[in-house]
């Protein structure tokens, strides 16, 4: 496994590789892996020649008062991991290789974003596609990996690629948990033990909505708070949104007749959380 720090180095790699007709499978991550970010390498893994995973914390996409001193890193465990997964080439730029002066051009996301994380993190996924625009350009691959636990993230991307015609699939993969049912997460290692015990609350509060819907509900504000509640009545975190959205467009739904997202976003006192899941009606 080759590790690669500087843009030219990443850019005359895949010059080579693409001379040579292999397949790139790309899988662009903050770092702190845990089996969601493993499970995404190793479906590029069967897809493709070649898996190239990035490690970069985007400062582009932290608002002022969010994380990005804090954002857990752990460089050594993550290039481990990798090789154990059977990744070909780590990236790792840093800030100055990515963003070598200030930015003239940045892009814009003007729909899928006034709801969910996008209204309480704002320029978060303008900060996300401009990073991902350089680094498709940069690895150039045939297809990207991404999680749908971070659905809003997913749909963003998919219109990314859609409006700016990259020639890049996207393949989106399920959430992967823990054994209580939490999203894993990097940022889980910021949970104080109360919470931790607490944060499974999150996906069952979800689950019990989605059981709602199965049962025959098709009113999206009773199926939301169900969830409010469930959240309210077994955490101490303070709740950012519980949304049930038409997915990928996101856009308020009246009756639940279509595919939808239902999503939910906790503040804990150093992590906020977010977990979603995707049904139609059946
Ligand atoms: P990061 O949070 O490191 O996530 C990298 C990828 O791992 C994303 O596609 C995310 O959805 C996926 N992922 C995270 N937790 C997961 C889980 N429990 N199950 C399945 N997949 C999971 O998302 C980012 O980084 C950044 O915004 C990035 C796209 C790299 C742009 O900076």
């Amino acid at each position: 496994m080759q590790i690669i720090r500087s843009v030219n180095e990443m850019q005359e790699m895949v010059l080579s590789l693409r001379k040579e007709n292999k397949t790139i499978g790309f899988v662009p991550t903050m770092g702190f892996f845990h089996e969601g970010h493993l499970s995404l390498m190793e479906q590029a893994n069967k897809d493709n020649d070649i898996v190239i995973t990035s490690i970069f914390v985007n400062p582009l996409q932290f608002g002022p008062s969010e994380d990005y001193e804090q954002y857990p890193r752990d460089e050594e465990s993550d290039i481990k991991q990798a090789e154990k997964t059977g990744v070909d080439i780590v990236f790792i730029p840093d800030t100055r290789q990515m963003y070598p002066k200030k930015m003239t051009i940045a892009l814009d996301v003007t729909d899928r974003v006034h709801v969910l994380c996008g209204r309480s993190r704002p320029g978060h996924f303008q900060g996300v596609v401009t990073v991902l625009a350089k680094l498709f350009n940069i690895v150039q691959p045939n297809k990207v990996y991404f999680g749908r636990k971070d659905a809003q993230q997913a749909a963003v991307v998919d219109a990314l690629i859609n409006d700016l015609n990259f020639p890049i699939e996207l393949v989106a993969l399920p959430t992967v948990r823990e054994k209580d049912g939490l999203a894993k997460s990097s940022r889980n290692v910021n949970l104080r033990n109360a919470e931790r015990e607490e944060a499974p609350w999150i996906y069952k509060a979800l689950e019990q909505g989605r059981q709602l819907v199965v049962d025959g509900e098709k009113n999206p504000d009773i199926v939301v708070k169900e969830v409010l509640d469930t959240i309210d009545n077994h955490t101490n975190g303070k709740i950012d949104y519980v949304e049930l959205l038409s997915y990928p467009e996101l856009q308020t739904v009246s009756a639940i007749d279509q595919q939808v997202i239902l999503a939910s976003a906790v503040y804990f006192n150093e992590a906020r959380l977010i977990d979603n899941l995707l049904f139609d009606q059946n």
